[in-house]
């Protein structure tokens, strides 16, 4: 386990990725009742954009960076997520998918997170503090994910958010999500990938369609022509029973966030039904 989150907090991929899970919080907040939410592959909640390791790759300067000079007003879900990070910013630092949670839980509200490596555990400990309404543990996300579903609140979001440091990583994400949907029909499924080989997209995609989910979605953001498979050119998410509302949300922020976060050319995008998408050659 090399990979560390520290070296992309805030790039293009985290803006897309906080930018739905903010928006799934905030459906789950319009009802009264608790809900539940896991995060499989949690990270260490907070990070220092001064830090050594932000510094050395600067992803955040070409991501969350890039949207801060945007002239208002912005879609509604892009100043929803803005709103949310923004606290963290003025003291130079990016939250992560933990910390977002948090901040959105309301008192009955559960959530979970598991990271494996120690380091990044005991960070993520000190990052969220004292709070009954959070656990974190030192354990494989996908056995959390087996263990803990269905929650008892019967209504929430996981997030699954590997770093796709090993192959099989997109088989890894389909069986989750069908041990998932076997144990939790209901909840909201937010799986996150990377865009390098189209034909590991396209195994994913297929995998998600043959479990036949009442309904999925997915949203990509490409920030590179995809002339090479080597380099991360654009990423995405598969959302599992995506909340009423979500496919307008993003289809007002996807156009600007393309245009905006683009390294080379016009930067791409795509939002559409799982069902009834043309997957790209
Ligand atoms: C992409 S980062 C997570 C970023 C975080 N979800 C966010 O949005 O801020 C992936 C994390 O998964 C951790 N990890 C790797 N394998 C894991 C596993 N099997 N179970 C739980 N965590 C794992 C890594 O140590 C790393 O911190």
């Amino acid at each position: 386990m090399n990979y560390r989150h520290a070296y992309h907090a805030g790039n293009f991929a985290d803006v897309l990725k906080h930018l739905v899970l903010v928006q799934v919080l905030q459906h789950l907040r319009r009802k009264d009742k608790p809900f539940y939410a896991l995060d499989t592959h949690a990270g260490r909640g907070l990070y220092d954009l001064r830090g050594e390791a932000a510094e050395k790759t600067g992803e955040y300067r070409e991501g969350i960076g890039r949207l801060l000079s945007l002239p208002e007003p912005l879609p509604p879900a892009l100043a929803d997520y803005l709103a949310a990070v923004r606290p963290y910013l003025t003291d130079s630092h990016y939250p992560g998918s933990p910390l977002l949670v948090q901040s959105m839980l309301r008192e009955g509200d559960r959530a979970l997170f598991a990271e494996l490596h120690p380091e990044e555990n005991a960070a993520l400990l000190d990052a969220l503090g004292r709070d009954r309404r959070v656990k974190v543990e030192c354990r494989d996300g996908y056995e959390a994910l087996r263990a803990t579903l269905p929650p008892k609140e019967r209504r929430g979001l996981v997030l699954v958010d590997p770093p796709f440091e090993e192959k099989g990583e997109m088989e890894r994400l389909g069986k989750a999500l069908r041990e998932g949907l076997r144990r939790f029909a209901t909840g909201q499924y937010l799986l996150w990938y990377p865009i390098k080989a189209r034909a590991d997209v396209r195994l994913l995609h297929d995998l998600v369609r043959s479990l036949e989910p009442k309904e999925a979605l997915v949203a990509e953001l490409t920030i590179w022509p995809e002339r090479t498979e080597l380099r991360l050119n654009g990423t995405g998410m598969v959302i599992v029973n995506p909340p009423y509302g979500l496919k307008e949300a993003l289809a007002a922020c996807l156009p600007l966030l393309a245009r905006t976060l683009a390294r080379e050319g016009p930067g791409g995008w795509r939002l559409e039904p799982l069902s009834t998408q043309t997957e790209k050659a």
